[in-house]
């Protein structure tokens, strides 16, 4: 499912920095230049620039290689990176936040003769700031970064009424790289700040997916109990292994503390494979769990202080990216089951003892398409008590300076179906408040539903509620620009190509909320027993606009509604 965009080359171990090339360099001197306080020491394998402003801006040509190149500063651990330094003209700048480096000297250790070192340089602003998010093909109401590559959602948290969305990042190029936890936080999940780059590569790894957790009990010692510390698990990726590590945060996520003894795990032996990662932390009663993917399925591993862990169980049939979470049937808190996932959208309902998961059944699959990696959010309080959940959808952005997106938060519920109990998904509430009703109708033929879509056959945001009724047991379809957005064939019992049956089996209608960004489409049928999502098409030249088909389909209620942008 990766498009060309979205193609992610090997994990790269460490590369070479040349230690014996550097030279001190003399802080005298360099204070007395004037551009940008730069200057290059003898041997030019180092420069060293004193910080003054809040970015450091870095030319990216993609027609040049990756060069190693490593950042250090007084107090500050090296953080080497893999970057696409232009040697002539840039394809596009990015950015780093070094606001907290001012007044140090950043010393940027870098291959001898590598060209085009000098025009990194600094500023006070981001020199295009205003064309960010009006970019052509900038999703319009998804979460996206200003610059650079993202792919899945980490430690995701609610902490004191914002939402934090760390998110795994290349901030020196659109392509997948340089492992980082971007971070965003939000009031309502949908309008999110950037804030720096939480997480950075190190001397043992680069910082792959993980999550996050609240320690009030000061169970780690990491804070104490009036201050409670916001602790992630992540994995770093060494080049030849997968270890797990901890850091935390006394400041909201703004800053965070590495653990001094990590790893805190290494299972690569035991496994006989570098595939261990993506820790997954909850509270299970008097301790901490994390739920970890090891070669072939989910461990769970147990601790009382978030930094002894101890191995308890294995589950096979799962890959990547984790999450275990315990949910009412029907919203009765008296039956509940666990629900057990990896990255794809597959899933196991079961019990679980705070050590060991049993399956009750499955595998089902709550959602088809482009959603990968996705997470649900710790720490909401009681009194809201909604599962929450992100997923980073695979659908690039060819041409842009930033790449990937993530798919609109949902609520998961388990709901009984005649098929068993089953999650669903659909958008959490906070997304009525972008969408504004501009036109109603109800039992339309196909021919009058056309002309209603006609108007919106342009839109950029639009979400449409539409209910099919089919007349022959064959397909009824909306397309847009010729696209499939929903494909319903009766006969083959698919929904765009997936085994869908209705919960009536007898019925031959079929709603949808469909949601359209400028790149992507996300689909819920039926009340979210159902979601998939897809690239959008963008078609040059002319546009066909929202069509009805099928055989004597009627369209049994209509709603359209204009979806605000998210970005002012
Ligand atoms: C899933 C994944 C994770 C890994 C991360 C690296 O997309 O492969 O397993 O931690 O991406 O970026």
């Amino acid at each position: 499912m990766f498009s060309n965009t979205l193609a992610r080359t090997a994990p790269c171990g460490p590369g070479f920095i040349n230690h014996t090339a550097m030279k001190n360099c003399k802080k005298a001197l360099l204070l007395a230049l004037p551009l940008l306080c730069a200057a290059y020491d003898a041997t030019g394998a180092q420069r060293l620039i004193e910080i003054t402003d809040k970015y450091l801006h870095i030319p990216v040509s993609h027609s040049c290689d990756r060069v190693r190149i490593s950042l250090s500063a007084d107090g500050m651990e090296a953080m080497p990176v893999n970057v696409r330094i232009a040697a002539g003209a840039p394809d596009y700048w990015v950015f780093k936040d070094v606001s907290a480096l001012k007044g140090k000297i950043l010393t940027i250790t870098y291959p001898d003769g590598l060209k085009g070192i000098d025009s990194i340089r600094q500023a006070s602003v981001i020199p295009d700031a205003d064309i960010i998010y009006k970019e052509t093909n900038r999703p319009q109401y998804h979460f996206t970064t200003r610059r650079g590559w993202i792919n899945d959602p980490n430690g995701l948290i609610y902490l004191d009424g914002e939402y934090h969305l760390f998110y795994q990042h290349n901030p020196y190029e659109r392509d997948w790289e340089n492992m980082h936890w971007g971070h965003a936080v939000s009031p309502d999940l949908l309008h999110w700040t950037e804030l720096p780059t939480a997480l950075h590569p190190d001397s043992i790894g680069t910082m792959f997916s993980g999550s996050a957790v609240m320690d009030y009990g000061n169970d780690s010692g990491f804070g104490t109990t009036d201050t409670p510390a916001m602790v992630v698990a992540y994995t770093a990726e060494t080049g030849e292994r997968q270890v797990q590590c901890i850091a935390y945060s006394l400041d909201h996520g703004r800053t965070f503390t590495k653990y001094a003894a990590n790893p805190v795990i290494d299972s690569k032996e035991k496994w006989n494979s570098r595939d261990t990662r993506d820790p997954k932390l909850l509270r299970y009663g008097d301790h901490w769990v994390m739920v970890l993917n090891e070669r072939d399925g989910h461990s769970f591993y147990t601790s009382t202080n978030l930094r002894d862990w101890t191995y308890k169980s294995h589950i096979v049939g799962f890959w990547e990216c984790p999450d275990l979470f315990e949910l009412p049937v029907d919203g009765d808190p008296a039956n509940t089951m666990w629900v057990l996932y990896g990255a794809s959208g597959t899933y196991m309902l079961g019990d679980f003892d705070g050590e060991r998961f049993t399956p009750r059944s499955g595998k089902h699959c709550y959602a088809r398409g482009t959603l990968y990696a996705a997470q649900t959010f710790s720490n909401i309080p009681a009194a809201d008590g909604r599962r929450i959940q992100m997923a980073w959808s695979r659908i690039g952005h060819p041409g842009m300076n930033f790449n990937g997106m993530m798919l609109l938060p949902t609520e998961l519920s388990l709901r009984t179906t005649k098929d068993g109990v089953r999650l669903v998904s659909v958008p959490v509430k906070e997304v009525e408040g972008l969408c504004t009703s501009v036109g109603k109708w109800s039992d339309l033929s196909q021919s009058e539903a056309n002309a209603v879509m006609e108007p919106f056959a342009s839109a950029d945001r639009l979400r449409i509620r539409a209910t099919l009724k089919l007349s022959h047991a064959t397909d009824g379809r909306i397309t847009l620009a010729g696209q499939n957005l929903l494909d319903y064939d009766l006969n083959g019992n698919t929904v765009n190509g997936w085994f869908y049956s209705p919960q009536d089996p007898t019925s031959t209608e079929i709603s949808a909320d469909i949601y359209i960004d400028r790149t992507s489409v996300e689909v819920f049928v039926d009340g979210g027993l159902h979601s998939f999502s897809m690239p959008r098409h963008l078609p040059a030249g002319k546009r066909e606009g929202f069509l009805f088909h099928g055989n004597n389909v009627t369209v049994r209620s209509l709603e359209v509604f204009d979806v605000a942008s998210v970005w002012k």
